[in-house]
């Protein structure tokens, strides 16, 4: 291997290693990007590990200089973010850095906001020298903000268990488990770190959820959102029983019965009435809408076919997180994840990049990117 290839590896391992730091910040730091950084001296000694913790706190690059100080200079800071110029909520990075006497810097990705973007040109403008890698952990971290930059909409990340066999529930609509507890646990946390749990009122009907985090320490109190055409959820199902412990919103036809609507809304439920589009809610226009009216960020839907296969057709699945149990139902009219489509090849199938597979006991979890150019 030549000089500048184990270079080229030894800068890819510290941006994994940022990387791998930068997700300790998933629930806290949303709408922001999770960013990690890793500081070495001039020896290329690790001198500091951090991320960006928290919503409106210190960049990950500017603890990193705290946590480094003087063993810092001539150094060199690897971030999987472009170093931000602008004032914010917290000062410019780039200020941080060329305070810090820091001699090199190598970033994952470039940063997509353009008030943001810049601090390549302001670094080497200064003497620095700056690298740029496009370094996939680092461009995957940043997926959920380019979309919520670019389609102005929350990151979507589909979640469902299925059988071996690919089966979410049975012919008669019965679910309860498909996975594991650990697995259950696995999606508790993960609700504890979104913005909106989405469902539709198939679900509601056949499950009554409660869709509220109830393990580990939730570190936000997702909304419940409800795809309802007609709001038919029953008044006695579990997601109006729980109301005092998270809020509660409920998409619905402009046409649906104005009596429900009123007496769903002095419960304290925030109807949502939009207007059909071929009959249908317009799923992406009422993704913007929560973004636009509840800063919603980050969503992780549980729902069923009727609603999964929607969001997939109208663009808005981001990512895919598959549990699959051991067990085989073997019951063609037993209830699949999606349904609706009729490709004639494989070809024809929605594109998907696989990210992650984890152990979780039995189970295991594929977690996928949904490719672009599926809807
Ligand atoms: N294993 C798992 O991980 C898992 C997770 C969740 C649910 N499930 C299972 O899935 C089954 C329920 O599936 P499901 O398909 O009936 O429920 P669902 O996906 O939760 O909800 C379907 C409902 O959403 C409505 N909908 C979808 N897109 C819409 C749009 N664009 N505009 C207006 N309405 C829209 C549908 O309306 P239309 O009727 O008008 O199409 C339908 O009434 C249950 O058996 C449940 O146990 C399994």
């Amino acid at each position: 291997m030549t000089g500048t290839m184990i270079e080229l590896e030894h800068d890819l391992a510290l941006l994994d290693r940022a990387a791998r730091c930068a997700v300790r910040g998933h629930g806290h730091v949303e709408p922001n990007p999770m960013v990690g950084c890793v500081a070495t001296d001039m020896d290329g000694v690790v001198v500091a590990v951090t991320h960006h913790q928290r919503y409106g706190g210190p960049h990950a690059e500017v603890l990193a200089i705290e946590m480094a100080g003087a063993r810092l200079q001539g150094g060199t800071l690897h971030v999987t973010l472009e170093p931000c110029t602008h004032e914010g909520q917290t000062g410019p990075c780039t200020s941080a850095i060329l305070d810090a006497g820091v001699s090199r810097v190598v970033i994952g990705q470039r940063d997509p906001n353009p008030d943001a973007s810049g601090g390549v040109e302001l670094l080497r403008a200064a003497g620095i020298e700056v690298d740029v890698l496009d370094h996939e952990a680092s461009r995957l971290l940043l997926s959920p903000h380019v979309i919520r930059l670019q389609q102005q909409r929350p990151w979507v990340q589909a979640k469902w268990a299925q059988t071996v066999d690919g089966r979410i529930a049975t012919r008669s609509g019965q679910s309860r488990w498909i996975s594991s507890s650990r697995s259950r646990g696995m999606v508790h946390r993960q609700r504890g770190r979104v913005d909106a749990i989405l469902t539709g009122i198939g679900t509601v009907m056949n499950d009554d959820p409660r869709l509220t985090a109830r393990q580990g320490r939730p570190r936000r109190t997702p909304r419940r959102v409800l795809v309802d055409p007609r709001l038919d959820i029953p008044m006695d199902s579990a997601l109006l029983a729980t109301m005092d412990e998270a809020p509660l919103t409920i998409a619905c036809l402009e046409d649906a019965p104005p009596e429900r609507q009123d007496a769903l809304r002095k419960l304290g439920v925030d109807v949502l009435a939009l207007p059909a589009h071929e009959s249908r809610i317009d799923l992406r226009s009422m993704l913007q809408l929560l973004h636009a009216n509840h800063g919603i960020s980050t969503v992780l839907v549980e729902a069923g076919p009727g609603l999964l296969s929607s969001l997939l057709e109208a663009g808005c699945v981001d990512e895919a997180c598959v549990f699959i149990a051991p067990t085989l139902l073997g019951d063609e009219d037993a209830t699949p994840p999606l349904k609706g489509r009729t490709p004639e090849t494989v070809d024809g199938g929605l594109g998907m990049a696989l990210q992650q597979v984890h152990r979780r006991g039995e189970d295991v979890l594929l977690r996928y990117g949904m490719l672009p150019g599926n809807s």
